[in-house]
């Protein structure tokens, strides 16, 4: 009998300051940054993100998401036997945030690992998860999306730091003789590295280079909504089904926009598709994992429905995962 991977509980945590357009408008104005809400609203969709204290890090807001998970999940760290952590704002640069978290969650003695595919780490972590899990690796995973993107934005830059926020959100995937996981596909395409990095690094004891975010929107945005509809068909194709199958698409939360051309080609209503970047902003691994519990804690996914989850970002890198909830 094949072994599946489920995910048996969700959880997700945002950090409590929460900035409107208009917090961020009046910020920005203070050091001469000119935008607005009509701006970031008409080519985005956000309307408000969260940012962490200055003390607060990835490990943190992991660690609240993880406990919410675990507890949808009615078990204790201890029965947790793999963590994986999808992040692009580590705490250190060593050790990883997973080590990290699980020094704080106590479930010391199990592989602990972090994923970096920037805003498709999460897609990448629970594919590693469930492969480990059909494997017979693991039998039961904690997998985090946690970002403090707010400490790599360069507030000089007003095409940058008006998408992005802070959050984590978290799963519980377990080992089970019914579906679970159906298929999912990862690609990367290292040519666009420069479209959307952070040009920095540490030698030496010193910064190397331009540690905050760079990106060309416009050059993201393209390659974006080309990669998403082939993954989304490749998926679904794996699993022998077809687009009708989908009870909700849980895109990456980047742009709007991008998620309503997604929604087009895959001949969705937007009434399928769960959205929180109005609320959460960007926030690259985290964002998938936290629109998922969104969507679960609030009723608008049930069991047993299908969904399917995209993510796409830097590297450049992108993949889907579906899955029966
Ligand atoms: O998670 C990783 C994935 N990242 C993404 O998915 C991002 C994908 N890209 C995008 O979402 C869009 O490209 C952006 C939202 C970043 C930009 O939207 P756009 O429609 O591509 O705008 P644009 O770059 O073509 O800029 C249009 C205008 C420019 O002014 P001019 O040259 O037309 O006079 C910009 O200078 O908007 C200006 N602009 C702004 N104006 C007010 C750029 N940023 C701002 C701003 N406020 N914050």
């Amino acid at each position: 009998m094949r072994r599946y991977s489920r995910i048996t509980g969700t959880g997700s945590y945002l950090p409590p300051r929460r900035v409107t357009n208009a917090d961020l408008v009046a910020e920005l104005a203070q050091s001469g940054i000119q935008t607005s809400d009509e701006w970031i609203v008409e080519r985005t969709g956000i309307r408000a993100r969260h940012f962490a204290a200055p003390d607060v890090t990835s490990s943190d807001l992991a660690l609240e998401a993880a406990r919410k998970a675990l507890e949808a999940a009615g078990c204790q760290p201890q029965d947790i036997d793999l963590i994986i952590v999808a992040t692009s704002t580590p705490d250190m640069v060593f050790p990883s945030t997973a080590c990290i978290l699980q020094n704080k969650l106590g479930a010391n003695g199990c592989p602990a690992f972090d994923v970096q595919a920037v805003c498709s780490g999460f897609v990448y972590a629970l594919t590693v998860a469930d492969a480990m899990i059909q494997s017979g690796a693991a039998r039961r995973a904690l997998v985090v999306g946690a970002e403090v993107f707010s400490r790599i934005l360069d507030f000089k830059d007003r095409t940058t730091c008006v998408l992005f926020g802070d959050g984590a959100g978290a799963v519980v995937l377990e080992a089970s003789e019914t579906p679970g996981i159906l298929a999912s596909e990862l690609h990367a395409d290292g040519r666009y590295v420069d479209i959307l990095c952070v040009p920095g690094g540490v030698s030496g004891g010193e910064v190397l280079g331009h540690p905050l975010l760079k990106m060309d929107g416009q050059a993201v945005f393209k390659l974006a909504v080309g990669v998403l509809d082939k993954a989304a068909r490749a998926t679904l194709a794996k699993a022998n089904l077809t687009d009708a199958d989908i009870d909700w698409l849980i895109p990456h939360q980047a742009n709007i926009r991008i998620m309503q051309s997604t929604a087009r080609k895959l001949k969705l209503s937007m009434d399928k598709v769960v959205v929180t970047v109005d609320q959460h902003g960007n926030t690259s691994a985290a964002s998938i994992p936290l629109a998922l519990d969104h969507a679960v804690r609030t009723g608008q996914v049930q069991k047993g429905e299908t969904l399917l989850l995209e993510g796409v970002g830097g590297g450049f890198t992108w993949g889907a995962v579906l899955l029966k909830l």
